[in-house]
């Protein structure tokens, strides 16, 4: 067992694991389902593949498979079959279930290639946010709060230097954890309490996510060395228990703390963008899933993207300095509405 865990480390940290691989839709389902979804400028059609394995017979119980299209009944996937499951690009699916996933396409009639995010969570960045905002410390809790994180931007300086790619992969590992802690506690209070959330818990998540995409983005932009990936696992490891105790002693304190960290997110993009600017950087091509994400034009760049992260990163500041002012005014969150549905 200890060998195993040991095993399965270090392919990790070799190979890695990306969650934007492509999962192709199953091909091995009859359409039964035809829908549309109207969102915002996006028409999506698609044909939802529900097959269901209804007979309880011992054959379709034993096997787990549903009707096939003649042609795909071949004797290749027989194996396949026997075992309940298809096989597409490498992908494994059970069929037993009934479970797939429908076909969606872009505005272009294009097929929708993501199943991290959906067209309906892709949006625009708003570009026209203040980036020079700063909440000036004035508690003693805004100043440990500042000169904390003021203080962890010194060796991550000197770690980087001027690898602003790598840089800005490594920050985002570490700003998708405030929100992913701080709406798992304000869920969990929420259910402790019986009580409304005022929608923060989605707030927070939203969060989460967008960081856990501006990762997702730098990933296809910067591959990770095996050491960088260890060095993932050890902060992670640290900042996550540590967050999680910061929240729970004093949740103003918490978003104090990530709404500086994102200030300095907004400031390390900058540096980033201004060496795309100077030529230090190379303007390369924007990734696919980016341009998906942010609907970005097909041309767009990296110049681009780091512009609409920026933007992203300075929305997360004012969220977390205005959590952060709900509490020290002696509120809850829940008395605030929360800004969701920005992503
Ligand atoms: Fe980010
Ligand atoms: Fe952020």
């Amino acid at each position: 067992m200890t060998n195993y865990l040991v095993r399965s480390l270090v392919l990790s940290l070799l190979h890695g694991k990306n969650c934007n691989r492509l999962v192709s839709p199953l091909t091995t389902v009859r359409p039964a389902e035809t829908f549309c979804v109207k969102h915002q400028n996006y028409l999506f059609l698609g044909i939802s593949q529900l097959r269901r394995t209804l007979s309880t017979s011992s054959s379709s119980a034993e096997t787990g498979l549903a009707e096939k299209d003649p042609k795909e009944n071949s004797d290749a996937d027989g194996a396949e079959r026997q075992m309940g499951v298809s096989q597409e690009n490498g992908v494994v699916v059970s069929s037993y279930w009934g479970i797939s996933r429908p076909k969606i396409t872009r505005e272009d009639g294009t097929v929708w290639p993501w199943n991290c995010f959906r067209p309906w969570e892709s949006y625009s960045a708003d570009l026209s946010i203040d980036l020079s905002k700063h909440h000036v410390p004035k508690t003693f809790l805004d100043k440990v709060a500042y000169r904390t994180v003021k203080f962890l931007r010194i060796p991550t300086d000197m770690f980087f230097q001027r690898r602003y790619g790598c840089h800005a992969m490594m920050l985002e590992t570490v700003a998708a954890v405030p929100g992913m802690v701080g709406g798992m506690l304000l869920h969990l209070k929420s259910l402790r309490k019986f009580q409304q959330t005022g929608g923060w818990i989605k707030a927070l998540l939203e969060e989460a996510e967008n960081e856990r995409m501006h990762l997702m983005t730098m990933v296809e932009l910067v591959k990770p060395k095996w050491y960088e990936r260890l060095l993932v696992l050890t902060v992670q490891g640290v900042f996550f228990n540590s967050f999680f105790i910061l929240y729970v002693l004093s949740p103003k304190l918490a978003h104090r703390f990530v709404g500086y960290l994102e200030e300095e997110a907004v400031h390390s993009y900058t540096e980033y963008l201004e060496a795309i600017e100077s030529g230090e950087v190379e303007n390369v091509t924007a990734p696919p899933i980016a341009i998906d994400y942010w609907r970005l034009p097909k041309d767009a760049t990296l110049k681009d993207v780091v512009t609409v992260i920026r933007a992203d990163e300075a929305h997360h500041r004012d969220v977390n300095h205005f959590a952060s002012d709900i509490h020290f005014l002696g509120k809850e969150l829940r008395e605030a509405p929360a800004p969701i549905d920005y992503h």
